[in-house]
């Protein structure tokens, strides 16, 4: 069964699945993405501040697979806030991950402390301009955060990367995102590897021969997010990609729904600096 892709507001398509490479140590980042390539994922999410682009870059390039089948994910540091050195640290990260473009590049965390977010963000229109990030976004901006930028911008984000897992759903921020045209995506989709401890989300892994793991990726899937679930064993990223030969009843997606406790596993966008 194939990914489906949802269309982003840059004109380009984004799998809707895809493997996250956070606290994937860089000596192992090769050989970690090199098994997400093989068990089929063709979409993968790295990050400057996690240190492993190199190694992205690496299993990329010697999978044999065609650049335009593989949709990579990486994000500005926040050191490099500012008009110039997002220039700067983009091109680090291209030079890293050894591509001559991305396929989506991210202000990882909005830092208002720094108070140069909408500038950084004026410098990736640039980047969009010229083909170099084929599409923009961001990633844990609350809806004050998106104001600011779309109240500046020419370019709108197509992506908002946030926290969002059953227990943590953003709602706030996913129907702003909704409304402007930017299409949600959940990071720590299964909690951090939390999962969920609930019989009702039990009984339905059971009804549909699926793990509790499966289950929760695939309300995302209904849900409309992009999902990028991280797992270092090549047993669970072919798991985690095995979601798409069944389909939760609107019920069952409604339990998953009703678990939303609005506590967040994560940093407030708002504190980190
Ligand atoms: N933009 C941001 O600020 C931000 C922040 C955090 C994360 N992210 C992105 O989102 C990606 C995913 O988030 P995440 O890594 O924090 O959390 P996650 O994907 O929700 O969970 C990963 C954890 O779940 C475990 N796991 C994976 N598959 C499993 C399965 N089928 N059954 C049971 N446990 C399973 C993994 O362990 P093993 O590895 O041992 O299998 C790992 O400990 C990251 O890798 C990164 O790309 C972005």
């Amino acid at each position: 069964m194939s990914v489906p892709v949802i269309e982003l507001n840059s004109g380009r398509a984004i799998p809707q699945l895809g493997f996250g490479v956070y606290k994937v140590e860089p000596g192992d980042t090769e050989r970690v993405v090199t098994d997400a390539l093989e068990v089929g994922y063709r979409h993968i999410d790295t990050a400057s501040m996690y240190g492993n682009e190199v190694g992205v870059g690496a299993a990329i390039a010697a999978s044999g697979i065609p650049r335009d089948e593989i949709f990579v994910t990486t994000k500005l540091l926040n050191a490099d806030h500012g008009a110039r050195s997002t220039i700067e640290g983009f091109e680090r990260s291209l030079e890293a991950l050894g591509l001559e473009h991305v396929d989506l590049y991210l202000i990882h965390w909005p830092c208002p402390e720094r108070g140069l977010y909408v500038e950084s963000w004026l410098s990736m229109e640039g980047l969009f301009a010229d083909g170099r990030a084929r599409s923009i976004g961001v990633s844990n901006f609350l809806p004050h955060h998106l104001r600011a930028v779309t109240d500046a911008a020419t370019v709108v984000p197509a992506v908002n990367q946030i926290e969002l897992h059953p227990y943590y759903q953003q709602r706030e921020a996913d129907s702003f995102g909704r409304e402007q045209g930017i299409v949600t995506e959940a990071w720590s989709p299964l909690g951090r590897g939390s999962l969920v401890d609930d019989p009702g989300v039990e009984a339905i892994a059971g009804a549909n021969g699926k793990t509790l793991a499966q289950v929760i990726l695939r309300w995302h899937i209904q849900r409309g997010f992009v999902v990028i679930p991280k797992s270092v064993r090549r047993e669970r990223m072919a798991e985690n990609l095995d979601i798409f030969d069944f389909e939760l009843t609107d019920a069952e997606v409604g339990i998953i729904s009703a678990l939303d406790r609005g506590g967040r596993l994560g940093s407030h966008p708002d504190e980190v600096t």
